[in-house]
Formats: C-alpha cells, structure tokens, sequence
C-alpha cells in the first residue's frame, strides 16, 4: 500500500497527541466524509455551516484510518476508541502538515490566481505537466485558507511537479496561501470585476492578486497578461516584490509567451505560438479566445520549469471544458439535436464576454439560432447595474438570436436589450424552465450562464432533464 504521510511522520509535523491505535499511516487526506477514501486521514475542520467534528464517527465508518481533531472537542470521541490525532487546532495541524509536503517535496510547483481562470488553467498544467512526469494538482476549486493546505499536504513524495490553484475574497488571503505554496512559478491570469463588493477598485483586485510574489521562491518567475489592463501596475507590484524574472504571455508585442494565430473554431482551437522564442503550433480541445490565452500562460509556465515544450503542447489537445465552465451536452429534440453549453459554474464581465464569443463562434445547424440563457452576475459592489447593461454591447455582436434573463440585476438589462432579441425575463432561473425548454428547436445553440448562486445549474439539469443527451458533444 502506498502511504501517503505515516502516522509518525503526522505526529511530528502537526505537533500531534496520538490517542488509540493508529495505522501506520494514511493514503490520503479528506475533509468531507461524502468523498473520503478508505485509509484516509480525516480532519475535523469547521467551516461555515458544519464542524467536521459532528462528522468523525461517519468518517471512520466510511473507511478513515484515523481522524485529526481538536483536544476542545475530545470528549465527543472518549469512549469510542478511535485512532485518533489530538491537536489545538485542526486547521493549523493541516497547514503544518502542507508545510512538510512543501520542504520535503522535489517537485517543480505553480501556482495560479487571478480573477477568472484559475482552475481552467490549473486543469490545462495538469493535462500538459502529465506529458512530461507525475503531476499532482489541487482538485475542483481547492482554492481557500482549506483548500491549499489541504491540496498541499495532499501532494505524494514522488510528485515531479505540483499545481496549486490559490484564489481570495479579500486583501490580504493570498499572501499566507502563496507562502505555504513557495512556487517556482506563479500565473496570475487575468485582472477583472469580480468579487468586486470587498474592493474599492479593479486596481485594488490586482493589488490583492499580486500578493502572490510573496510566495515565489528565490529565483522564481511571475508571469503576467500582457494584454491586461493592469499588466503595467502588476509589473510594478512584481518589481516591488522583488521579483527577478518577470515573463508575460498575450497577444501583444512584448509578450514572452506570445500568441502568433489562432483559427477559433467550434469544438476548440489551432494555435501559433512563440515561447521564450521557441516557436510551437498546437490544439486546444476547448473553444474560445479564453482558453487560447489560458494556454500562452501554461506553456510559458511549463517552459520555465524545464518540461519538454512539444509534449505540453500536444497533450492540450485533449484538454476539454469542465462541467459548468463550457461543457457541452448533445440534447434530442424532434427527432434531431441541439447543443448545450453549459457555463452556470460562474459569471463575470470577463468570463461574460468569453462565453458570448464562444457561442458566437459555435454553428447552428438548419434553421437553429443561437439562444443566450443569462443569469445574475453577483459580487460586483456599485458597479453591478453599469456591467449587467454593458452586455448589451457583446450581445448584438455575437450574432446571438434570442435572450433569456433571470433575475434581480438581469433587468438592468432586460429594459434595454431590443425586444426582437428579448424572449423573457424572469425573477429566477426556475421560472425560465418551461419557457425555455417550449422554445428549443432542433439545431439550436444554448448557452447557459450565471454565477453560481443564481441558481442556473439547476436550470441546465431540468433541459437535461426534458431532453436526454444523445453525448456529450465534442468540444
Ligand atoms: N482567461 C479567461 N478570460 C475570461 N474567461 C475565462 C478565462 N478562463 C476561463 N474563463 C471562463 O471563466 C469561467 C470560470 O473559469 P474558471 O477556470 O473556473 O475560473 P476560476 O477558477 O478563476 O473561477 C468559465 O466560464 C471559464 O470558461
Ligand atoms: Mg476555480
């Protein structure tokens, strides 16, 4: 059996008090008893709604090795002779543990922030670091004060390289985060409004992303979006961290990694590219400028860390869209098909305008139209009214046939999209369902899309629903 940490080996790094009979270790890590793997280490963590402490009896049911819990919450475990590891505080034991998975590491490690991006990105390294040797990388959006510990101290010995996803809602979070990961590289991917509501500004969004530098190890490269607008500040920040080696990616002149062509079609792209000087043509298996740009910033990071440039390359032909972040689904209807796109992970003017170009470059087939499912785009402080109407503009060029809107903030908008365009606005993506799923024909295009908790995942699983997927449509 492969062990991840040994119990010893815990016992030391997260100042431990062991109690009951412990394994000789563990083969993985878990805060969530719905996903835990047997032979696990389960920490008791509290978050928002739940105390993983509440949880500790199901774990061990459900196959945990042992459990980490705090000497506060002891007595809820006294006679039940669990293998247990007493600590103050189970979160700190965990992020003492990633700082061992970090210093006894060989692995070559990026991290990734930014405003959109983050886990596209993250999941493109993945796919092309896995051409080259073992990769290990956060799972889902694993991006918070759990969520990169836990990936950290998720990583194997025999990793040879390591990708960490690092996300914020605040000033200030990223800093601890980036110092616990120490990457040799760090992707920022793009500056946008989102979570605007705790910033002042998008200058301060970029502030607040840059505290990533902080983190880099000695002699590691940041590497920014030379077609951002605060790709100069994010240059200033760098130099005030001291960062030495400073690289970017776009299509601009000047970029280190720099996008020569691209031919944008329906179910992903060809791209031209020259990094560091090394000129490199490839595929991406997912549609949109978006994932083109993603991929300058995961084949500039892959260069500098020394991987092979043409096994990267070629490996992201096979990368594709995640479930919510551009997945598309064939649907059976009137005996022919439709596409849908579902983007109802996530939605912000930047990930906003992708997804319209996206649907724009997708083909109808027969008399099917391109039909835009839009939800609230959330967190966006004062700005919110002022970039749910600029839609407007994206919209009418994107050759889209009809709009469906729900929600609160959607009706900025709806007062001033053109009638012929507008199919409806409703209070809730529930009340779009039957609406929408009345109006689909064969041939059309869908494009679903909102931020999360706008509700419009569920709104995609109803058309699911009504009408089966024939497969998952390439791309
Ligand atoms: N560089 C980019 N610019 C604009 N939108 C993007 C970019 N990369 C990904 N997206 C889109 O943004 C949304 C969120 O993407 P994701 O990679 O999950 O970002 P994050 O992890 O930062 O939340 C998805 O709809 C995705 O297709
Ligand atoms: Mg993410």
């Amino acid at each position: 059996m492969n062990l991840l940490w040994t119990s010893e080996e815990m016992v030391q790094a997260m100042h431990a008090r062991p109690v009951g009979r412990l394994p000789q270790g563990v083969t993985g890590i878990s805060i969530d008893t719905r996903t835990i793997g047997r032979g696990e280490a389960f920490f008791a963590i509290r978050g928002e709604r739940f105390d993983g402490h509440d949880f500790v009896t199901k774990a061990m049911h459900a196959g945990a090795a042992l459990a980490v819990v705090s000497e506060e919450k002891l007595v809820m475990f006294g006679n039940l002779q669990l293998p247990l590891l007493v600590v103050t505080n189970v979160l700190g034991a965990l992020e003492n543990l990633a700082r061992l998975a970090r210093q006894r590491s060989q692995a070559r490690i990026v991290a990734v922030t930014g405003s959109v991006g983050k886990t596209s990105t993250k999941e493109m390294l993945r796919a092309a670091l896995a051409a080259c040797g073992k990769v290990h990388a956060s799972a889902a959006s694993h991006n918070n004060h759990w969520g990169v510990p836990l990936s950290l101290a998720r990583m194997p010995q025999s990793a040879e390289y390591g990708v960490f996803e690092i996300g914020m809602n605040h000033a200030g979070e990223i800093t601890p985060l980036a110092r616990l990961v120490r990457p040799h590289v760090a992707i920022i991917t793009a500056v946008a409004p989102a979570h605007l509501g705790a910033f002042r500004s998008v200058d301060d969004i970029a502030r607040a992303k840059a505290e990533i530098f902080a983190g880099l190890e000695r002699g590691g490269t940041a590497i920014i979006n030379r077609d951002d607008r605060r790709f100069r500040l994010l240059g200033e920040l760098a130099a005030r961290a001291k960062v030495k080696n400073l690289r970017s990616f776009g299509a601009r002149k000047g970029a280190d990694f720099r996008l020569q062509s691209a031919e944008l079609l329906a179910e992903g792209s060809v791209v031209e590219a020259s990094i560091a000087g090394q000129p490199v043509t490839y595929r991406i298996g997912a549609p949109g400028t978006h994932f083109v740009a993603n991929s300058l910033a995961v084949l500039g990071a892959a260069a500098t860390l020394g991987a092979d440039l043409a096994k990267c390359a070629l490996a992201l032909a096979g990368v594709r869209p995640e479930k919510g972040r551009g997945e598309r689904h064939r649907l059976r209807i009137d005996g022919g098909e439709a596409v849908l796109i579902d983007e109802s992970y996530n939605a912000n003017p930047a990930s906003m305008a992708a997804a319209l170009a996206v649907l724009a470059a997708t083909p109808v087939a027969g008399r099917g139209r391109r039909i835009a499912v839009l939800g609230d785009m959330l967190e966006l402080g004062r700005s919110s009214n002022r970039l749910h109407r600029a839609l407007k503009k994206p919209i009418e060029t994107a050759g889209i046939d009809r709009v469906f809107l729900a929600g609160e903030k959607m009706g900025e908008l709806a007062r001033i999209l053109h009638p012929s365009l507008l199919a409806g606005h409703a209070a809730s993506a529930a009340e779009l369902e039957r609406p929408l799923a009345a109006s689909l024909r064969e041939g059309d295009v869908v494009m679903v899309k909102a931020s999360l908790g706008s509700r419009f995942t569920a709104l995609v699983e109803s058309l699911l629903k009504t009408y089966p997927a024939v497969g998952k449509a390439v791309g």
